[in-house]
């Protein structure tokens, strides 16, 4: 069912919601809708959003994303994170349209040890992992044709993210000792495990979910598992940057909110279906730093 479809993004211009629209619009139509358009907060302005467009499908990406953030303001998170969904999900019933929307792995807690599965049993730690939990519910109760897709350690070009992030870190390690001031080693948490995942790659998976035909819970994440004190000495490798860095725990760290230690997602919904289209973490983000080496670098 390779069909071409009408698809709206929330979310658009954010990490993901932009390399959704640049990938689906190869195959299919697609509009998008951002924070400046539409606050997903507004019921009416929501439902009078979608019917503007009338999609098959809405991709629902527009989320309180900082985890830190939301333990210090559960209620905006819930707010935007479980009411916003709600919003969401009763303009595509109100439409007819189908959803899709991204959760997280941060529903678990991370004393599993193994890949969790779709059928383990949630427990979030944080204020944002119980906000996108209760959007999941809240889909569920609504809908009956929707997609619930878990992802999690995501990174792309666009906004913020942990590769961005430590190649900018690496770069001013760098500048300062070549240009003969003191350096700190920069500290890496190593005791958190999970599946850095490139957002082209949950574009692809989308896409094929949404030509499989099926509905339903599915965990989507990169193959293969690390932590990011190994997965940051990957990157400075694969960059030959030389970088001086140290593992540190979690609570060296000291992060606001809690992280579930062991977050990694097995695709095993999209394999059983023969649909899994997720490449290794690692020749996924070599293919993403080769595409954007001089701008992360430069
Ligand atoms: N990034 C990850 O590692 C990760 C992991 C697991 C799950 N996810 C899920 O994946 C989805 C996409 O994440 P992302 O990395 O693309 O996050 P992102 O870059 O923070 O994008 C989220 C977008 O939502 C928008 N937004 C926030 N509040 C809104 C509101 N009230 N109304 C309308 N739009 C609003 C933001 O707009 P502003 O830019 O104006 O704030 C932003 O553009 C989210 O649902 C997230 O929970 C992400």
């Amino acid at each position: 069912m390779d069909e071409s479809l009408k698809i709206l993004v929330t979310g658009c211009r954010g990490q993901l919601g932009m390399d959704l629209m640049a990938y689906l619009s190869d195959n299919h139509q697609v509009a998008g809708i951002s924070r400046m358009e539409v606050s997903i907060t507004n019921r009416a302005g929501v439902l009078s959003m979608f019917k503007a467009v009338r999609p098959d499908w809405v991709i629902h990406t527009a989320a309180l994303t900082d985890v830190d953030e939301c333990e210090g303001k559960p209620g905006l998170a819930m707010a935007v994170n479980a009411d916003g969904t709600e919003n969401v999900a009763r303009a595509c019933k109100e439409i007819g349209a189908k959803l899709l929307y991204f959760s997280t792995n941060y529903v678990f807690d991370g004393v599993k040890g193994s890949p969790y599965v779709e059928e383990d049993m949630p427990n979030p730690l944080t204020a944002y992992g119980r906000s996108k939990q209760s959007g999941e519910e809240r889909v569920r109760s609504l809908l009956d044709d929707y997609v619930i897709l878990r992802i999690g350690w995501v990174y792309g070009s666009y906004g913020h993210n942990f590769v961005k992030t430590i190649v900018k870190l690496g770069m001013e390690q760098i500048r300062d000792r070549e240009a003969g001031r003191s350096i700190h080693s920069l500290q890496v948490v190593s005791d958190q495990i999970g599946n850095p995942t490139w957002t082209i790659d949950i574009a692809r998976q989308t896409e094929a979910i949404l030509q499989s035909g099926l509905f339903g819970l599915f965990h989507v994440a990169a193959e293969g598992e690390t932590n990011w004190f190994d997965f940051t000495q990957m990157i400075f490798n694969s960059l030959e940057m030389k970088v001086i860095c140290d593992p540190c725990t979690t609570d060296q760290f000291g992060q606001p909110a809690p992280r579930p230690r062991y977050s990694a997602l097995a695709n095993r919904r999209c394999t059983e279906a023969g649909i899994n289209r997720m490449s290794n973490y690692r020749a996924a983000v070599e293919e993403f730093l080769k595409i954007h080496r001089e701008s992360l670098c430069g």
